[in-house]
């Protein structure tokens, strides 16, 4: 996702520290302490500015949701909305945080206390998914959805796609057995290869369209950033769905 330098970037995520997660992978270890709760918890890769999970988190709030983002001021955005769609408060006029209580925290500050308040259920991660989530546990999570990641479609850069058999080995470990994949993509080739790889994997194809918007999931579609100016500009949204066998 390109978007110019933000200003403050660092120091405006800082301030919300109590929604992020520096260490993933221990965060499934204590998933009650963070979120209150034991739900089941899902992972979106790549988030962007956080709208799919915005989406996902209140059209079934019986789950926790992790969104790791690799570029942190993109991840920071994401943060933010999620943050004043909670009603957690507002970017202050000076940068810094004004919780609805009225308490300013300036950039540069202490990170806002939000143990008054219910932080929901997402939290996010900066950072290389692929890296992140090679250290979680085995069966820790319910599901995992990648929407619009890049299609690395040169030649020899098969290995980064995202639903790579490498990446497909990896998700099946940490996934629960019965688990599941969701992916969209508008790149019909990267949606060929990953039909492809699903097949020599350990997922089940259990759903797939080269049509979303005009599918019979459409009605519970939550369209991300990329969907929106994709299918706008006349492009067809592909998803699949896979299940772990393990
Ligand atoms: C094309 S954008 C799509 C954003 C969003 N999912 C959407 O559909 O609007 C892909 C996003 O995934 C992020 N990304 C790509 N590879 C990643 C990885 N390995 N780990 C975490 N984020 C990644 C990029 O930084 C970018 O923000």
């Amino acid at each position: 996702m390109r978007m110019k330098k933000k200003r403050h970037g660092t120091e405006r995520i800082a301030l919300l520290s109590q929604l992020v997660s520096r260490e993933p992978a221990s965060l499934v270890k204590s998933v009650e302490t963070v979120y209150g709760n034991n739900n089941p918890l899902r992972v979106e890769i790549g988030c962007g500015k956080g709208d799919f999970i915005r989406g996902k988190s209140v059209q079934e709030p019986d789950y926790n949701y992790l969104a790791i983002e690799k570029i942190s001021d993109v991840c920071t955005v994401a943060t933010e909305k999620y943050a004043v769609s909670r009603g957690l408060g507002n970017m202050a006029a000076n940068g810094g945080w004004q919780k609805p209580d009225g308490t300013i925290y300036p950039l540069g500050g202490d990170e806002v206390d939000f143990s008054d308040c219910d932080k929901g259920n997402v939290r996010f991660s900066v950072g290389d998914a692929a890296m992140l989530l090679a250290d979680f546990p085995d069966n820790s999570v319910d599901a995992i959805y990648i929407n619009f990641c890049d299609p690395w479609g040169k030649k020899g850069y098969a290995k980064r796609r995202l639903t790579h058999i490498g990446f497909l080995d990896m998700y099946s470990r940490i996934l629960v057995k019965g688990g599941k994949i969701h992916f969209k993509t508008d790149n019909r080739e990267l949606f060929d290869f990953s039909l492809e790889q699903v097949e020599i994997s350990k997922f089940d194809l259990e759903y797939k369209t080269y049509d979303l918007h005009n599918s019979d999931k459409n009605d519970v579609n939550i369209e991300t950033e990329y969907e929106r100016n994709f299918s706008a500009k006349g492009f067809s949204i592909n998803m699949l769905i896979a299940e772990n066998k393990k």
